[in-house]
């Protein structure tokens, strides 16, 4: 029997190098997800004009354009309907849900946050890393819940902070790895594979270990 692949839209709000990183994967004959669409929440973002040269449609939702979020969100979900979208990526998407939406799209609805959880929500996390001192910084993939950049977690990466680390440089090693895991994290959960139990994700099917571990810092 053919399998179907999961039909998926990234929400992007910017540069889209996260979005590349999911339809370059989704590019392999073997991914279990296809990118059928690319949408923005801004007329301007730069993601849009990549997404277009790579073949995936776009379309722009302009929160400004709505009087209220519940409006906002209706577009957007219409746009996700049409599409016949199944699971939705959220790629330095800059809006806030509401609950109802959150709800309609628990365990399908998955973000890409620079930090590891709950260390550093929310903005400037390398910023915030290396003013904190830490010695470990990476990245997360997570399900979205009520809560901003919380909800169960489904991989993580580390980096190490160096010495000479400013920001543009621990943010470049992060996004390294960011653009690792989400394809990572999208192929487990389009392949029905993710459990949530709580705020656990359980990897299901054959019960082995994910090695995505980091690679070995650079000397
Ligand atoms: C990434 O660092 C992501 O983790 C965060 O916003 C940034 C988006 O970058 N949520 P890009 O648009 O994917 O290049």
């Amino acid at each position: 029997m053919k399998k179907t692949r999961k039909r998926v839209a990234i929400l992007i709000s910017g540069r889209g190098s996260n979005m590349v990183a999911l339809i370059e994967a989704a590019r392999a004959r073997d991914y279990p997800a296809e990118i059928v669409l690319v949408v923005s929440n801004r007329p301007g973002a730069r993601g849009l004009a990549v997404a277009k040269t790579k073949g995936v449609a776009t379309t722009v939702v302009d929160h400004t354009g709505f009087a209220t979020r519940e409006a906002f969100e209706a577009a957007l979900e219409a746009k996700l309907a049409a599409a016949e979208v199944e699971i939705v990526c959220l790629a330095g998407f800059m809006r806030v849900f509401t609950r109802s939406l959150v709800d309609r799209w628990r365990g399908r609805m998955l973000n890409i946050h620079p930090s590891l959880l709950p260390a550093f929500k929310g903005l400037d996390t390398h910023a915030r890393a290396l003013a904190a001192g830490v010695k470990t910084h990476g990245c997360s993939v997570h399900f979205v819940a009520h809560e901003l950049d919380s909800g169960p977690i489904v991989m993580q990466a580390t980096v190490p902070v160096l010495d000479d680390d400013d920001e543009e440089k621990l943010a470049a090693r992060v996004l390294e790895e960011e653009h690792r895991i989400y394809p990572a994290v999208l192929r487990l959960l389009a392949e029905d594979r993710l459990k949530i139990e709580g705020e656990r994700v359980i990897v299901a099917g054959g019960g082995k270990r994910v090695d995505l571990s980091p690679a070995s810092p650079k000397p």
